[in-house]
């Protein structure tokens, strides 16, 4: 992958073929923004490239951002700053931990400051930030989660890579999108990249009331659009971060039949959450979705023993409803 941040990969679209699907006449294709690069594969390249831009801009020599001990943000950054010639900074959640992610972030060099859980708390404040700039007078700053206007800018162009491979797909035309939802930062870019012309359906990572509805509706105000063209879903089964019995039998079941591999928080979730609406008879016939699998691979890794444990025979899971529309 280039250096020049104004050039963005471009995402391979395949036809999705599941045995759940069989009989439903709904089709599904999935965009792989996961392989666009193993490092900074997923949906972080997007959210991140208008920042990129912003930071050289600004004459910035330090990226800096927050995140958990597992946080796909924060190893897309770091990954990234390394690759575009920054340094970074990496504020975490809670105390001092040796996980899979943490140690990437040493390896690409980003400086890693634990914050507490209190110290954590306090990221919303206005002056937050002032006492990092102050230490380091080239910082350029961004939200947890890459979450803004400036990040959905930067997936709006999914929109138009996902249509450019539609024959290659078999398609003539397509019905609408289903992806992950954390800061719904991704799903107000395919809406802006849509401006109506499609719906876009978000499982959301976290349960209602987590503060997504809000910030994508922020998102869309900033950009001066209607607070329309996608619906929320509660994907999050209980909590973010929550992994159960059902959820590994998901994953192993879709491993069995061929599903690239999925991340259990976001995009397994997201597929699970599909699959419960699908057969529910929420789509009509003929239903032509795009799934955008959103990469988070990296934050697997520090979970595969509990997966394997919870997973079980194969044969032996069934599906629980645990999604709510909170959005139409
Ligand atoms: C793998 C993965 N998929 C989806 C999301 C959700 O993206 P967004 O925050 O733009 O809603 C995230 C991060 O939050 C993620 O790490």
């Amino acid at each position: 992958m280039s250096g020049n941040v104004a050039r963005l990969p471009r995402a391979p679209l395949q036809r999705l073929q599941l045995d759940w699907l069989q009989g439903t006449a709904v089709e599904l294709a999935i965009l792989r923004l996961d392989l666009i690069d193993p490092l900074l594969g997923g949906n972080k390249w997007f959210k991140l490239s208008g920042h990129l831009q912003q930071a050289r801009l600004a004459g910035a020599d330090c990226l800096a951002s927050l995140g958990g001990a597992h946080s796909n943000h924060l190893h897309a950054l770091a990954a990234t700053a390394r690759h575009c010639g920054f340094s970074s900074l990496g504020l975490l959640r809670g105390h001092p931990q040796d996980t899979p992610t943490v140690r990437d972030l040493q390896a690409f060099g980003m400086q890693l400051h634990w914050l507490g859980y209190g110290g954590y708390r306090e990221r919303h404040r206005e002056d937050f930030w002032d006492a990092w700039r102050a230490r380091h007078p080239r910082l350029y700053c961004i939200d947890e989660g890459g979450a803004g206007l400036l990040g959905a800018r930067g997936c709006e162009v999914l929109v138009e890579q996902a249509r450019g491979q539609l024959q290659d797909v078999g398609w003539g035309g397509y019905d609408g999108w289903w992806l992950a939802a954390g800061t719904g930062t991704t799903l107000a870019g395919l809406v802006l990249g849509e401006n109506g012309q499609h719906p876009v359906h978000g499982a959301t990572a976290v349960p209602s009331g987590h503060g997504v509805e809000r910030r994508v509706a922020e998102i869309l105000r900033e950009a001066g659009c209607a607070d329309a063209g996608y619906r929320l879903l509660d994907g999050s089964r209980g909590a973010f971060g929550k992994v159960d019995a059902e959820l590994a039998g998901f994953i192993r079941q879709c491993e069995h039949n061929g599903v690239p591999l999925l991340d259990p928080l976001y995009t397994a979730k997201a597929l699970m959450a599909l699959r419960y609406q699908v057969l529910g008879g929420y789509f009509a016939p003929g239903t032509r979705l795009i799934f955008v699998h959103s990469g988070g691979l990296q934050g697997r890794r520090a979970m595969e023993p509990r997966l394997e444990a919870l997973a079980g025979p194969v044969d032996s899971f069934d599906i629980q409803p645990a999604e709510q529309a909170l959005h139409e």
